[in-house]
């Protein structure tokens, strides 16, 4: 008997080195010579790489493939949300546009607590009180206007033929639509598409929503802000009890930001500037962790988590603290991004034992994660590179479908602090910088980025997943840069995310060696894999040294990269 046992076990031991070693041969993503987008779906991705093969550059690729995304993935695909774009051009000019939505004219900074002060639940995720003043479709025109190289027929004909002809049902997509069928019954007056019992393979015609593009081509982005669009949103939002008037359309405004530049190593990150906190909070982080040897530590070893995670937890208790809408809130920026800053909040760190967050600062909440915003990445023949995460925020966003237009509306008023040291539906807790007031951007976590290196463009990278867009985009970069990998096996690897409160590591359930997290735990940290089956889902691209470009499609969703 124990003879067997030796035999077994050496058979595991053997089998398992080879395991190791076939990990061992790097996993590469789609290559191409050219040009490539990377997307949550494929027919997107192929919308935007067909444009750039009929010659168009990134830009034109990143409004072909938004437009596609509203269509291919209603889940977070948008006209009726917002997000945020940085771009690299091919002489090395960077830049970021803010679409990110407002809070309407008619909103109050405690709209979403009852008389005695608590918060009213649902109010700020669910139906047309949610709903924060889109800025998607402006936007797309913005950047069409600035960069765009071809006409706007030959991007938005594409997308319209496809939601014409209709889009098939995948089996992770008949998942998504059966699981939020409550809500969308719950939340419309009337039955909406999506509420049918789609199966996989099915094709869904998105008929309401090709005249609605129909009409933008046609009269440009005046037709949803100001138009016989903005008239009928405005007469479904205000007849579900929302606030939004013609007003607050009319008014709506891009804004063009200069992204949040900082280094590492010998990378250039560039990043989205407030109203999101992604470029202000990887920077901390980043900055944090850098007098770290990483790379001597290996990768998801605890000695790593421990440094990711401590300087994780100090940079969300800033982020949650000091950031909003730069046109609403002065914000300490230089300070946070301050090198010696950045030092003493490390000096209480130590690999002997957790640091508690209340020591860095309180509160105590609960979180549950999702992946209900989209990122994609595109880089063109000429060398332009463009990073954009959009969200309705949460899954189909505020589940009010306007079924005469086509699209759902988002539930991005959450992401204000509706009322301090409460969370939202990320666990997040803000403060006086992201309160309530009309027409101001609510703090966000997208965090569209490009990275430099040595002076040239080696990757773009976002993901969506809330608070977990941060953490995920900090992995994926340090992945590459620091462990080595290719830009697939950086998206592909488990993932772990600290926001300060609550108080834990969460980690994708089942990815992490036992013995990794028992030390974990032995040290003081809280470790947590039931919540979040997935963090983050991350689609990037990597330059490679003979100047290919490799495509990081998350195996975790439908995510394809394509390209030439
Ligand atoms: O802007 C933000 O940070 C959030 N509205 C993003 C939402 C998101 O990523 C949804 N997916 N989990």
């Amino acid at each position: 008997m124990k003879k067997l046992i030796y035999f077994l076990f050496v058979l595991f031991i053997l089998a398992y080195s080879c395991q190791k070693q076939e990990k061992a041969e790097p996993v590469l993503g789609l290559v191409t010579d050219r040009a490539m987008v990377v997307s949550a779906r494929e027919e997107a991705s192929k919308i935007g790489s067909d444009i750039l093969q009929q010659g168009g550059n990134a830009f034109d690729a990143m409004v072909g493939t938004g437009l596609a995304l509203a269509v291919t993935y209603p889940f977070a695909g948008n006209l009726g949300g917002g997000g945020f774009m940085v771009y690299r051009k091919n002489d090395g000019k960077i830049g970021g546009l803010d679409f990110r939505e407002k809070a309407p004219l008619l909103a109050t900074k405690k709209m979403y607590q009852d008389e005695n002060g608590d918060i009213i639940p649902d109010k700020s995720t669910l139906g047309s009180m949610a709903i924060g003043v889109p800025g998607s479709v402006a936007g797309l025109f913005a950047v069409h206007e600035k960069f765009g190289s071809l006409p706007l027929e030959s991007i938005f004909q594409p997308v319209i033929a496809l939601a014409k002809k209709g889009v098939v049902v995948t089996s992770k997509q008949e998942a998504r639509i059966k699981k939020y069928q409550p809500f969308f019954r719950l939340v419309n007056k009337d039955s909406i598409p999506l509420e049918y019992d789609w199966k996989t393979n099915d094709t869904i015609k998105y008929s309401a929503l090709a005249l609605t593009l129909e009409r933008l081509l046609e009269n440009g982005q005046d037709e949803f802000y100001k138009g016989e669009t903005a008239k009928t949103l405005v007469s479904f939002i205000q007849s579900q009890g929302g606030i939004i008037t013609l007003d607050d359309l009319a008014k709506y405004e891009v804004k063009w930001r200069h992204p949040i530049e900082f280094n590492y190593d010998n990378l250039k990150i560039i990043s989205m500037a407030p109203p999101s906190s992604g470029g202000v909070c990887l920077a901390e982080i980043m900055k944090m962790i850098e007098p770290y040897n990483l790379d001597k530590y290996g990768h998801n070893t605890v000695k790593s988590i421990q440094v990711i995670t401590e300087a994780e937890r100090r940079a969300f208790a800033d982020r949650n603290y000091f950031l909003g809408d730069p046109d609403f809130a002065t914000m300490p920026l230089k300070t946070l991004m301050d090198d010696t800053y950045l030092n003493e909040r490390m000096n209480s760190f130590s690999f002997k034992k957790a640091t508690p967050s209340e020591e860095v600062s309180h509160g105590d909440i609960e979180i549950i994660e999702s992946n209900e915003t989209t990122h994609y990445s595109i880089v063109d023949q000429f060398g332009n590179a463009v990073s954009v995460t959009t969200t309705l925020n949460g899954a189909y966003g505020s589940k009010l479908y306007c079924s005469e237009l086509g699209f759902f509306l988002n539930n991005e008023m959450d992401d204000f602090s509706s009322k301090p040291g409460t969370p939202n539906m990320f666990g997040l807790i803000g403060a006086e910088a992201n309160s309530i007031a009309p027409e101001k951007r609510m703090l966000s976590s997208m965090t569209p980025t490009i990275v430099e290196k040595d002076g040239a463009l080696y990757m773009v990278v976002g993901s969506p997943g809330g608070s977990t867009i941060i953490t995920s985009v900090l992995q994926t970069i340090l992945n590459v840069h620091e462990y080595n990998m290719t830009m697939q096996e950086a998206v592909d690897a488990p993932r772990f995310h600290h926001q300060w409160l609550p108080d834990e590591i969460r980690m994708e359930p089942n990815s992490f060696d036992p013995e990794i997290i028992k030390q974990l735990q032995k040290r003081g940290f809280t470790t947590n894999e039931k919540d979040s089956p997935v963090i983050g889902k991350v689609d990037a691209i990597r330059i490679l040294p003979d100047k290919r470009l490799e495509g990081g499609a998350d195996h975790r969703g439908d995510d394809t990269a394509v390209g030439f």
